[in-house]
């Protein structure tokens, strides 16, 4: 297998890092998104982020100048309907992920691979959006964030994913050095399911929003747990509000067992649009 041509639709937090990670590996990538100031946003950060690795002295300008043309921006009535593969990086919401498959479906060549970085919702369920005939090319890629720089992606076999297909995407993205993981297509999968006590017990540990508490716990976390960011820190990166959609849905697919249940801190945040880095106040505050 080979991916040449890659549409990747949803220009947030995960679309535009899914999107610099294909660029970066001269692949064909048009990031897509139905909010054009998004889109506008999006390529001003990948083109900013290749301007710091350069600064870094991380990559060299003449291989930003090769990656550029790889990346595009486009609406989706005007992106590659031939393209090798189809990401979809959209809001966690399983009814308009649905309709969004449904006109992928009848848009795109036969050919094209349909996936989705769905971080909770079942891949089998997702793919009834899709004709019969598709569901072989019907599967879950679940990238980490940053995209860019988390190795692992997850790939998920929904019930009539062929398998082969699977090993065929796990292949190119180890040869592309990602380290890809099979997955069950069970709810959360694997690191969504055994991140929900990583966010759960630290929050009702926390209980409030008390800076000292979260501080504290990030920082016992970091240094004597060895993780790279607290649950804190962690959730104000992700989004609060996606992490807090992702709780409901693996909470829902384990009939609402408590070791699941989201907090009340995670609702009260998102009732208040404090989602964290994206909108500048989350568990803590950002300039
Ligand atoms: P985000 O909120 O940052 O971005 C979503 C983007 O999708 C927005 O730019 C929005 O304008 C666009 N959009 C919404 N509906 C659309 C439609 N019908 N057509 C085209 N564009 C549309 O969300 P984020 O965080 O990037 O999450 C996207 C997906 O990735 C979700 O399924 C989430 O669960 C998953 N995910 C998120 C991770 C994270 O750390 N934030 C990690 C791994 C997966």
């Amino acid at each position: 297998m080979d991916i040449k041509s890659v549409v990747v639709i949803g220009a947030g937090t995960m679309g535009s890092g899914i999107a610099e990670w294909f660029a970066s590996q001269f692949v064909s990538v048009e990031l897509v998104d139905s909010n054009q100031e998004q889109l506008n946003k999006a390529i001003t950060q990948i083109h900013r982020s290749w301007e710091k690795l350069v600064e870094k002295e991380k990559l060299t300008s003449c291989k930003i100048n090769q990656m550029k043309p790889f990346l595009e921006v486009k609406q989706l009535q005007n992106a590659n309907k031939n393209a090798d593969l189809v990401i979809e990086a959209i809001v966690e919401n399983l009814e308009i992920k649905k309709n969004l498959f449904t006109d992928l479906d009848k848009n795109f060549s036969e050919k094209t691979i349909l996936a989705s970085n769905t971080s909770s919702f079942p891949i089998t369920l997702l793919s009834e959006a899709v004709k019969e005939e598709r569901k072989s090319k019907f599967i879950g890629l679940h990238f980490f964030n940053p995209a860019t720089m988390m190795k692992l992606v997850e790939v998920i076999l929904g019930k009539n994913t062929s398998p082969s297909l699977g090993q065929d995407l796990y292949h190119w993205f180890d040869s592309k050095g990602k380290k890809p993981a099979l997955c069950k297509d069970s709810p959360g999968f694997i690191v969504n399911r055994v991140a929900r006590n990583f966010y759960g017990e630290p929050l009702r540990i926390a209980e409030t929003e008390d800076q000292a508490k979260l501080r504290e716990i990030d920082h016992i976390l970091k240094e004597v747990g060895g993780f790279k960011m607290g649950p804190f820190e962690l959730m104000d990166l992700i989004g609060v509000e996606v992490n807090y959609s992702v709780t409901c849905s693996v909470w829902d697919a384990y009939q609402q067992e408590p070791r699941f249940a989201p907090h009340k801190l995670q609702k009260q945040m998102v009732d208040e649009k404090r989602f964290g880095r994206k909108t500048k106040k989350g568990f803590y505050t950002y300039e």
